[in-house]
């Protein structure tokens, strides 16, 4: 009884200094809110970072990263062939449907009969005929080795620059291309990435029957009124959030000054809630992720508006851009080889989806893995698939890309949580 006493009348003291110290400002400076207090100090997510569980455990550390350069440069120069390239085709053929290599070929090529039941991408050319297309056995090896050689653009992996492939794997590989001289057939239409239908996300995602991710919205609720240890919730302070936050998540990330970073609603709320109610809800934890599909929920409908204008931003924004095009990874990608030149496109059985439209249903969850992802975390997917090393979810560079992203996706209205396979 005691105790539970004391930690009430705490509560009603902070309420007092806080009503007078919100009153007080928007009756001086109606135009400028007070700044909602952060612990301004160590991360909002856990250091050493360490890769989630079930995550591919590869070390990718010599790689360019979105927060260090380290990749070797392209070759200047096409390796010389003397004569002709003698592979084993047959082991060319099992080599271009490798998935254990960086996804094969095939994810990005029809290749005549390799084609088969593998559900080919089309973010290459259809090889099915290369083998008569007159191409040098010096041109197809320097093709699969490092393409960079030839076309600075491409956005093919450098195979061999990268050790992904051995000097005799790329032989076998280009006498199973030599081989290739009739039209592609496939068994069904499906099979043809030109005829697969694009994905067409038909389910209703807030309607809690279609999307178990609703789930969390329920979650986000119920901690939104639970008290810590030190007696406090979010609610001692917010009593209303359905009407003082119907906009708020769809104005994020922005610029925060005090931390010199971009900051997402994510680690806002490790942040504020460290800062005010003591609660250790860092990033990627399940309290953290539920909150954030609650506040981003209570602002669906809301258009997408962040700040672009201030100088701040601005370069945010300018960081941003230039991350999404930046190489990473031993397949040497960058977002925009995937989301800006191939998008519209299969990868393998993955349709590539355009950057508008990727953040409006952030978090989201994932009918496959039975999870909620929020952005950060999607983004480090797309890194840890391409064998690039990700950064911790609060690293300022997600910070920038995410409000480079948000920039793009102004006007899509918030609807969250999404549902994706
Ligand atoms: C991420 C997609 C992607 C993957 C994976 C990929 N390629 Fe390519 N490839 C392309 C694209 C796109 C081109 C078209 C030219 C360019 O953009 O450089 C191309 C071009 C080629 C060419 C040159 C064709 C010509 O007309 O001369 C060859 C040969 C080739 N790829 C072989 C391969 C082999 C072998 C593999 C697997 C080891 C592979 N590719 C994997 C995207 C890919
Ligand atoms: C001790 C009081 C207090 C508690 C507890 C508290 N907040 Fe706040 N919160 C504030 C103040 C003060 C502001 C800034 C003034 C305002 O926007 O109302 C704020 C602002 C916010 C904002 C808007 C921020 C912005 O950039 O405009 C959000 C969202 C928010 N709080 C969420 C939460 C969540 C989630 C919790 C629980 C983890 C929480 N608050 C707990 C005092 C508190
Ligand atoms: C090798 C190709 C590839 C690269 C490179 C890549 N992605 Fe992706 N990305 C995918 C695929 C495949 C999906 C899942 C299908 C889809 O929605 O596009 C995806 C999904 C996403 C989504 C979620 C889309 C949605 O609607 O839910 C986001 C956000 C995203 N990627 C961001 C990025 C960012 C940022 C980068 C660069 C750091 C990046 N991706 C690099 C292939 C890629």
């Amino acid at each position: 009884m005691r105790a539970v006493h004391l930690a009430s009348s705490a509560v009603a003291v902070t309420l007092v200094v806080g009503a007078v110290a919100i009153a007080g400002g928007s009756v001086a400076r109606a135009q400028t809110p007070k700044p909602a207090p952060l612990e301004l100090t160590g991360d909002a997510s856990v250091r050493p970072w360490k890769r989630y569980s079930g995550w591919p455990a590869r070390d990718e550390s010599k790689w360019s990263t979105l927060a260090k350069l380290g990749s070797p440069a392209a070759p200047k120069e096409p390796i010389k062939i003397t004569g002709p390239i003698t592979g084993d085709a047959a082991k060319g053929e099992k080599l271009v449907a490798d998935r254990t290599r960086g996804g094969s070929c095939l994810a990005c090529h029809v290749m005549g009969p390799a084609g088969g039941a593998n559900l080919p991408g089309n973010v290459g050319p259809d090889l099915s005929e290369i083998g008569s297309a007159g191409r040098e056995d010096e041109w197809l090896y320097n093709y699969v080795y490092d393409a960079r050689v030839y076309n600075a653009e491409t956005v093919m992996p450098p195979w061999g620059g990268h050790g992904v492939f051995s000097d005799g794997e790329i032989r076998d590989m280009v006498a199973f291309l030599k081989t290739l001289k009739s039209p592609a057939r496939f068994k069904t239409a499906l099979d043809d990435p030109n005829k697969r239908p694009a994905p067409v996300e038909k389910r209703d995602n807030l309607d809690s029957l279609e999307n178990p991710g609703m789930w969390a919205v329920d979650k986000g609720e119920e901690l939104w009124k639970k008290r810590t240890s030190e007696g406090f919730s979010c609610n001692t302070c917010h009593s209303d959030p359905k009407a003082r936050f119907k906009t708020w998540a769809s104005t994020m990330p922005k610029w925060e000054p005090r931390l010199g970073k971009v900051l997402g609603v994510e680690e806002f709320i490790a942040r504020h809630a460290a800062a005010t109610t003591g609660a250790k809800w860092l990033m990627e934890t399940d309290e953290n992720r539920v909150l954030s599909v609650y506040l981003h929920n209570l602002a669906n409908g809301a258009p997408i508006k962040v700040d672009t204008d201030s100088a701040p931003a601005k370069a945010a924004i300018a960081r941003g851009k230039a991350l999404t095009e930046r190489k990473i990874g031993e397949l040497n990608f960058a977002c925009t080889d995937c989301h800006g030149k191939s998008a519209n496109h299969w990868i393998r059985g993955q349709w590539l989806a355009e950057m508008k439209g990727m953040y409006d249903h952030f978090p989201t969850w994932r009918t496959s893995l039975l999870a909620v992802w929020d952005i950060r975390q999607r983004f480090q997917w797309c890194q840890v698939n391409i064998r690039a090393d990700e950064l911790p979810p609060d690293a300022p560079e997600y910070g920038d890309l995410e409000l480079y992203l948000a920039s793009l996706n102004e006007g899509l209205k918030l609807s969250v949580p999404g549902i994706r396979h």
